[in-house]
């Protein structure tokens, strides 16, 4: 089955043609980044707005690059939620408007499931079950995976995400949006030891996350640098470091505690943050300690993208799974509610 993913939940259109038999065809992506930066933050509306714009030409980009022609496509995959119900529309309307013409089946994707999902497009797939850290702008889950549409959710972070922690430091400390990739570029050159951030919620049982703490912890330190005059290059270095380790420890201690409470031993990171080398290091290290195996995809498929649309919806419809022509989002979605397949 030929399936089209179309992603447009946040500040990313991303566009995909993958085949259940030969595996991803195609993929193309447009980034809002240099948009939203002035900003310093997602503005919602002009988000929507560039998705309108950046669809159907990465649509046909797709098909050129695959060598397909649009009566080929044999399904639509679209995210419907959460996230942007103005971005969401986007792409809704657009997957059911072309379903619609070609006459083919659309299916409305949950958005983190195709995070969760992102590494079966890898070499190496994980098998089930495994436990997932979902680690991106908008969540931190600690989900336990059965199988698709088979989650149950282990722990999530009170407050902040964990990228979302990224973004704020990144951005009080005076670095460019998004934060995240910044702020790992920075720790290569941070001084070990300088600075010692908290590791929240370790020092208690359980599996969730606060994360508001360290950004909070990270202004107070970045303004007693500047008031003894040493807020330089170095000294941002310096905190982006002892930040980074402070979440990727953080991070590692949890998903050690899910491992071991579900005696299972692959985890599977997915989301934006799963990019960070120094938590795939961690977590590796963690992994090789407890003879387990972490997965993750490759870079450009942990933040968002079409082709882990196209793959989380090719497999519902393989399983048999439609849906009727109501174009209908949701800016909240708890994954569990997802039926199983
Ligand atoms: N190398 C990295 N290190 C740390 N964080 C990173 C890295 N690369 C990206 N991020 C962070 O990942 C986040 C973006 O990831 P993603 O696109 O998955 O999130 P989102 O789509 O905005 O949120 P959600 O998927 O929860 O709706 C940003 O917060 C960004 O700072
Ligand atoms: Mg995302």
């Amino acid at each position: 089955m030929l399936v089209l993913g179309l992603e447009t939940s946040c500040d990313e259109t991303g566009v995909a043609l993958y085949d259940s038999e030969r595996g991803l065809l195609a993929d193309a992506l447009f980034s809002q980044i240099d948009l939203h930066r002035v900003y310093g933050g997602v503005v919602p509306e002009l988000a929507s707005r560039d998705h309108v714009k950046r669809m159907l030409p990465l649509i046909r980009e797709v098909l050129e690059q695959a060598g397909r022609a649009p009566a080929d496509i044999e399904a639509i995959a679209y995210t419907a939620g959460p996230g942007l119900v103005g971005a969401l529309l986007v792409g809704a309307s657009c997957a059911q408007a072309l379903a619609f013409a070609w006459n083919i089946p659309a299916i409305g994707v949950h958005h983190m499931e195709g995070h969760l999902l992102a590494p079966m497009l890898e070499e190496q797939p994980p098998q089930f079950p495994f436990v997932a850290l979902l680690v991106s702008g908008g969540h931190t889950q600690l989900v336990r995976v059965d199988g698709i549409g088979r989650y149950e959710l282990l722990g999530e972070s009170l407050d902040d995400a964990a990228g979302e922690a990224f973004d704020k430091t990144a951005k009080l400390i005076g670095l460019n949006y998004p934060g995240g990739p910044e702020i790992a570029r920075l720790a290569e050159q941070g001084t070990p030891g300088r600075f010692v951030f908290p590791r929240p919620m370790t020092d208690r049982p359980g599996l969730a996350f606060s994360f508001s703490g360290l950004k909070t912890f990270a202004l107070n330190t970045w303004q007693q640098c500047r008031d003894a005059g040493d807020d330089g290059e170095q000294t941002r270095c310096d905190l982006s470091l002892a930040f980074q380790q402070a979440v990727v420890e953080t991070l590692t201690i949890k998903c050690k505690r899910a491992l071991k409470q579900t005696g299972l031993k692959r985890l599977v990171i997915a989301g934006g943050v799963s990019a960070n080398k120094a938590l795939r290091a961690s977590l590796e290290q963690m992994l090789a300690g407890i003879k387990g195996q972490v997965f993750y995809a490759r870079p450009k498929f942990c933040t968002d993208n079409g082709a882990m649309i196209a793959y989380a919806g090719c497999q519902r419809l393989l399983a048999g799974q439609r849906q009727d022509l109501a174009i209908s989002v949701q800016a909240r979605w708890p994954m569990e509610q997802l039926p199983a397949i």
